[in-house]
């Protein structure tokens, strides 16, 4: 059992926890992920190690609530346990002295970005960060992301705070104006990857991007996250979850994701009749 130490609401929606997981915790690398089930009934989800302790045994991870697993796991409390807690799986990002990096994360993309941006920054590379999310009141992690970065812009769509717009506007700004940039992260939803690796590719910048298919064993077993990447079939749990963006099959990648929508708006619906139920 893995027990809940901290519990933090970033926003309406989205929440942090820290886990008791002294042995993930060890191991723990940047651009990893655990896969969790809260009980012996659950389904496993993914979730990214938005940041780690080795000495405090902990794993720190951020969640928005999106259906059944994630709300319900919203509801869990400190003290609280988790039953089991997978990982550190994935390859860890490739840390080195590349240059300029510009690091770019939307929405909840910003939870994995964080640990990316340090270890970057920490092996010697200037970092440009650009993060957005849809309005101000559900943007988190800013001055994280600040302390990391020599120079930061914040984005909303609704123009709540920051520029009035989307994070692909700054970036490509920055190209436009030919600054010098040597690598570029990004991680948030798929269509807005999808978009900065149009925007990057006619410059020749390369592009990783963290996929987030649809995972079970996250052990290449079954083969639900298989992903195109080129001419390539690949599996994002034991060969990503980073990858060139400018070789992602993003369109079927786009579809993969939206094969278990009627299955999983069922579970969700049951799971807020049980939780009303209960609440009465
Ligand atoms: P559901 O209603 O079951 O699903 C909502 C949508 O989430 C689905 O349509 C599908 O596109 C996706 N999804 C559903 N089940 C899975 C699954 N088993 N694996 C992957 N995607 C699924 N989300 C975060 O909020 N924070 C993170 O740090 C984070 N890190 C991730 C890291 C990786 C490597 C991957 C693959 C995904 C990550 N996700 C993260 C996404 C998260 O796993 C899904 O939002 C979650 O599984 C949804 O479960 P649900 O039951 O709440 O929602
Ligand atoms: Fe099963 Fe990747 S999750 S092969
Ligand atoms: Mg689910």
């Amino acid at each position: 059992m893995y027990k809940i130490l901290r519990k933090e609401i970033l926003s309406a929606n989205i929440k942090l926890m820290e886990i008791f997981a002294p042995k993930v915790a060890q191991k723990a690398a940047p651009g990893q992920f655990i896969i969790l089930r809260i009980d012996e009934q659950g389904e496993r989800i993914p979730l990214t190690i938005a940041d780690f302790n080795a000495e405090k045994g902990t794993i720190t991870m951020i969640f928005q609530e999106v259906g059944k697993t994630t709300s319900q796991l919203g509801t869990m409390k400190v003290g609280d346990s988790i039953r089991d807690f997978l990982g550190p799986l994935g390859i860890p990002m490739h840390i080195k002295n590349y240059g300029r990096v510009v690091c770019v994360g939307g929405g909840v993309g910003v939870a994995p970005l964080y640990p990316q941006a340090r270890a970057l920054k920490q092996a010697g590379n200037e970092i440009i960060s650009i993060i957005g999310a849809r309005s101000k009141s559900i943007l988190f992690w800013e001055d994280e992301i600040h302390k990391v970065s020599d120079k930061s812009y914040i984005t909303t769509d609704d123009g709540s705070y920051g520029h009035h717009g989307f994070v692909s506007d700054i970036l490509k700004r920055l190209l436009e104006e030919k600054e010098r940039i040597d690598r570029i992260i990004a991680i948030g939803p798929i269509p807005m990857m999808r978009v900065l690796c149009e925007l990057t590719k006619p410059y020749n910048v390369p592009t990783f991007v963290s996929l987030n298919s649809i995972m079970v064993d996250g052990t290449g077993m079954c083969g639900c996250c298989r992903v195109t990447i080129g001419d390539e079939v690949k599996f994002t749990c034991v060969d990503g979850p980073d990858f060139d963006g400018h070789k992602v099959n993003f369109k079927e990648l786009n579809a993969r994701m939206k094969r278990f929508v009627p299955e999983e708006k069922e579970a969700m619906e049951l799971f807020r009749k049980r939780s009303s139920c209960i609440c009465q």
